[in-house]
């Protein structure tokens, strides 16, 4: 049986360009992570990086990679049919089971709506045991509009919130220019039987706390994702430890009150 600490060689089925600086690599296999939950990624000879599941489905997995040094430029700049190296699922998910009967807002910034994606795949899947479900998604500008493809679905299906923080070019959405946090601050949302899942920088996440906190929503209703540095990812070597936390393994999704205040 083939363990979880053990990487295993997959075909890149297919490569979608998102934007600039974001590629999605799509490969076979049955490993399905749960929403939340990342594998690592290698090239043999440059290095490994975790990487959070952007799909949720039973035969492919969908990992969209943003460029921002070695491995992930390396990764940018593999082809269809070449192999990657690929061990986990590893870490904590959304708890979705347990949010059944809830109305969810979703909230991420840029790269941060890729694991979100999960989400939704698992969420169409089941959308009579949810009530009102709410996207609230902000990128950079236009271009960097990650899934521009499912945003149309997502439009149709669900509350989709889109906004960018300028728009110098077309804006063939037509969404808000301003921070997704303006979006939410402005939003008709509300705390009864609700929780909020997040991800993305630090700096929004924070942001959309407050103005959540503000609006009457509890901190042990709040799930977020923690980026740190990784290396086993499996609770051995201790370097992506904080506050006594592991990232990996207690993590990367936290119910939010339990990691208020850690350090960033
Ligand atoms: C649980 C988890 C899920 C992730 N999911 C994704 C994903 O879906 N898509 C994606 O593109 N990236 C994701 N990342 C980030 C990704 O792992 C790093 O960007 C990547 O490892 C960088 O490797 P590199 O060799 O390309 O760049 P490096 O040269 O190693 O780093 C380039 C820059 O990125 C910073 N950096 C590197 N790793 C991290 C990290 N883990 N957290 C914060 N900053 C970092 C470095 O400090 C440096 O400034 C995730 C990270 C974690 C921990
Ligand atoms: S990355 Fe090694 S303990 Fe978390």
């Amino acid at each position: 049986m083939k363990s979880i600490y053990q990487a295993k060689r997959y075909k890149i089925k297919d490569i979608q360009r998102q934007s600039n600086n974001n590629i999605m690599l799509r490969i076979k296999t049955k490993i399905n992570p749960s929403p939340g939950q990342f594998v690592e990624v290698s090239i043999p000879g440059i290095g490994e990086s975790p990487i959070s599941t952007a799909s949720y489905n039973k035969k492919i997995l969908d990992l969209n990679v943003q460029v921002v040094g070695n491995v992930t430029e390396a990764l940018a700049k593999m082809r269809i049919g070449q192999k990657i190296h690929l061990r986990g699922p590893y870490g904590t998910s959304y708890p979705l089971e347990q949010l059944k009967g809830e109305n969810l807002i979703l909230v991420a910034g840029g790269c941060g709506v890729a694991p979100l994606r999960a989400v939704i795949e698992y969420l169409k899947e089941r959308r009579l045991d949810y009530k009102e479900i709410h996207l609230f998604f902000g990128f950079r500008s236009p271009k960097d509009i990650l899934f521009k493809e499912e945003m149309k679905e997502w439009k149709s299906l669900y509350h989709l919130n889109l906004s960018v923080d300028k728009a110098p070019e077309e804006n063939p959405f037509n969404c808000p220019v301003g921070f997704v946090t303006q979006i939410l601050e402005e939003a008709d949302i509300s705390a009864d039987n609700s929780s909020i899942l997040l991800c993305g920088p630090p700096v929004m996440m924070d942001k959309s706390i407050t103005i959540l906190e503000n609006k009457g929503f509890s901190t042990d209703k709040m799930w977020i994702s923690l980026e740190r540095h990784m290396k086993c990812s499996t609770g051995k070597c201790g370097h992506c430890m904080v506050n006594g936390k592991y990232l990996c393994i207690d993590g990367p999704v936290f119910r939010y009150d339990k990691v208020k205040g850690i350090d960033e």
